[in-house]
């Protein structure tokens, strides 16, 4: 994990044809604000949240959120004037696409081709804007590991279960939720561990989608302590009052960040020439090594990201 590891912790869905709703979101504290133009907005507004979403993002008044546009996926007819248009009139103030329902590498590379005719025409920094594939099917899983290097610009991998429990017929229409006569643990275990595991290997953060109960906070914080205890990064918020509980919970526990602190200082002076050149070192009761230096790493690079 970079030094330049930005905290996802809540990823905050805004309908793109709503520029009330856009407003508000301006000031609130979610890591990531996605203006979206797929499923939140009727295909019939398609074309003027287009233009909403892109003099929203060029106007002042945001604040340090990172800052994505959701298109519509690559098997519509509307994925290229979603990109051109958000991206030629307001690329600069834009961190990143989020690409829907991607079932291979060629979907990225054709975002990434796009992104950079834009760029180069808009006289933009050529592969600043990231790209966020969504895995919401079969074939998007079994591909997984060729979409997450498809392009330097994937920055982080993003789970969409209620898209992918309906291309996989799983028996339920709750999303978050056990499918019901299920007994046997999480029914969304592999599918998860498989998109961690992808981002683990290949360097890019792993997201959680959306939980669609939002009134229920609780509930809502049990979906994303789940992931949260996995390794994800973040979670989908789909309204403001998610947004705490999700910050909250893909924070490291500041027990965990003050001790990784500690373990960080022990090891660096007991390692160096100064403190004997070991590797291995006693801190209290508990032996650390290099693989401890690692985890406490992870946590501490979170913590400092989150402000702790
Ligand atoms: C999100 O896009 C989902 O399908 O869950
Ligand atoms: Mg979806």
């Amino acid at each position: 994990m970079s030094s330049v590891y930005r905290p996802r912790r809540s990823v905050l869905a805004v309908p793109g044809s709503s520029r009330k709703m856009i407003d508000k979101a301006k000031g609130l504290p979610a890591d990531e604000i996605f203006l979206d133009l797929e499923d939140a907005v009727a295909p019939l507004a398609n074309q003027e949240a287009r233009g909403t979403i892109a003099e929203a993002l060029a106007e002042d008044g945001w604040g340090d959120q990172i800052k994505v546009v959701r298109v519509n996926d690559w098997t519509t007819e509307w994925t290229y004037a979603d990109v051109v248009e958000v991206v030629g009139r307001a690329g600069a103030h834009l961190d990143a696409i989020l690409l829907p329902k991607v079932p291979d590498a060629s979907h990225v590379q054709a975002l990434d081709l796009l992104l950079t005719q834009i760029e180069k025409a808009n006289g933009l920094e050529v592969g600043r804007i990231g790209i966020e594939p969504q895995i919401e099917n079969a074939i998007g899983l079994t591909n997984i590991d060729a979409i997450a290097t498809a392009s330097p610009r994937v920055q982080t991998l993003v789970f969409g279960p209620a898209d992918f429990m309906a291309s996989i017929n799983m028996r339920t229409l709750v999303v978050g939720e056990q499918p019901d006569g299920y007994d046997r643990g999480d029914a969304y275990h592999h599918i998860l561990m498989t998109i961690l595991m992808a981002a683990r290997a290949h360097g890019v953060q792993a997201i959680d989608g959306p939980y669609l109960q939002i009134r229920d906070v609780e509930a809502f914080r049990r979906s994303a302590q789940r992931t949260a205890a996995l390794g994800f990064d973040g979670k989908w918020v789909l309204h403001p009052t998610q947004i705490e509980a999700a910050n909250d919970v893909f924070s490291p526990r500041q027990d965990d960040y003050d001790r990784a602190e500690l373990i960080l200082d022990a090891y660096e002076f007991h390692t160096s020439a100064a403190g004997g050149g070991r590797g291995a070192v006693m801190l209290g009761d508990e032996m650390i090594d290099e693989a401890s230096r690692k985890m406490a790493l992870v946590i501490s690079a979170k913590g400092r990201a989150a402000g702790m």
